[in-house]
């Protein structure tokens, strides 16, 4: 037993790769390896020097595992460096692409411009409404059919909670805390109960703007909504006036423009009409002013909603409403650089 000859071997035993540490472990350490050779020999010595050998055999075996921990940090440290080290300079650098505004962002923004122009600011409600600010305040029948859960969804049904319909509940809630002059824009989305289809979604959105001052006339509603169409749209596009209902509005209205997309040639978005609706307006009913607070004798206003998905339709071509719901990216980066200023 030549402990002088092990402790030389251990301690000169190379320790520098991987594989240098497991011909160590294997040769020292392992089962089979020297030191448990020179452990099993320990029975075969006198008892006199048994214990001796065996205080100097036990101090070797700290001293291989003493420098086996060793390597084992030196080597973990170069291979952090290695790592490091393989990070290349002079590769090119990460381009970060900026993001976009979505389409009808775009489109609300532009909306804004305009009647920011005309003294309009903005106001805002909530999305889940009650049925006195979508409905009752607006003048609707009790038993009117939009109050329907086929046309409604109710988030509470027996307390008349549900989702707006329409933008017209900013009106209600404008008018319930301001006294006139009011000249108001409310940009949001709705939710209607319909199958969703290239015309149509669940959910869509809505411009709602509502004027109400004294001497107010359907003249200015007119002048109003054309100056409107015309900046948005440019000068050469036709508007067309149809008469129409609704329970919050006397006379009521609706705006057709001349179809963009296919210039009147029939498509289906125009359904081969060649005309598009793109708003819905009218004088505010006296009944909506006095529900509010307003004195019908001194005030009258109008009232106009328009459709954000038809006027985005119409500005960039996009045939199927279903996409501005998908974030599809193929979609979205086509709008990317846009600004509000067109
Ligand atoms: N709220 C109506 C709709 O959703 C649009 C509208 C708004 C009509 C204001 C008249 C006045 O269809």
């Amino acid at each position: 037993m030549d402990l002088h000859a092990l402790e030389k071997e251990l301690l000169t035993h190379p320790l520098e790769t991987p594989e240098d540490l497991r011909a160590f472990r294997k040769t020292f350490l392992e089962k089979g390896g020297k030191l448990e050779a020179y452990f099993a020999h320990l029975r075969n010595l006198p008892p006199e020097t048994r214990k001796d050998i065996g205080k100097k055999l036990n101090t070797l075996r700290d001293l291989a595992q003493e420098r086996i921990a060793q390597a084992q940090t030196v080597l973990e440290g170069n291979a952090n460096q290695t790592q490091e080290a393989t990070i290349d300079p002079s590769f090119p650098q990460w381009v970060f692409e900026p993001g976009g505004r979505h389409p009808l962002s775009l489109v609300e923004g532009k909306v804004i411009q305009i009647f920011q122009r005309l003294g309009y600011s903005l106001a805002d409600g909530p999305e889940v409404e009650d049925d006195w600010h979508n409905f009752g305040a607006l003048n609707f029948e009790p038993d009117h059919p939009a109050r329907d859960m086929q046309d409604t969804f109710f988030v509470r049904p027996e307390e008349g909670i549900l989702l707006r319909t329409h933008t017209s509940t900013v009106q209600i809630r404008v008018m319930e805390r301001n006294k006139p002059p009011i000249r108001i824009l409310a940009p949001g989305r709705v939710y209607r109960h319909e199958t969703i289809s290239a015309r149509a979604h669940v959910y869509f959105h809505q411009i709602e703007g509502l004027c109400v001052d004294k001497d107010i006339s359907a003249a200015e509603l007119k002048a109003t909504l054309e100056y409107f169409i015309h900046s948005f749209f440019g000068e050469t596009v036709q508007i067309r006036w149809r008469a129409s209902y609704f329970p919050f509005t006397e006379m009521s209205a609706e705006v057709d423009i001349s179809c963009l997309l296919c210039q009147g040639a029939g498509c289906s978005v125009c359904k081969h009409s060649g005309w598009v609706e793109v708003l819905g307006c009218g004088i505010v009913d006296p009944n909506v002013l006095a529900a509010c607070g307003i004195d019908p004798e001194k005030y009258t206003g109008f009232a106009f909603g328009l459709g954000v998905e038809r006027l985005t339709q119409l500005l960039y071509n996009i045939p199927d409403l279903r996409f501005f719901g998908q974030n599809d990216l193929k979609f979205l980066n086509a709008f990317r650089g846009y600004g509000y200023t067109f």
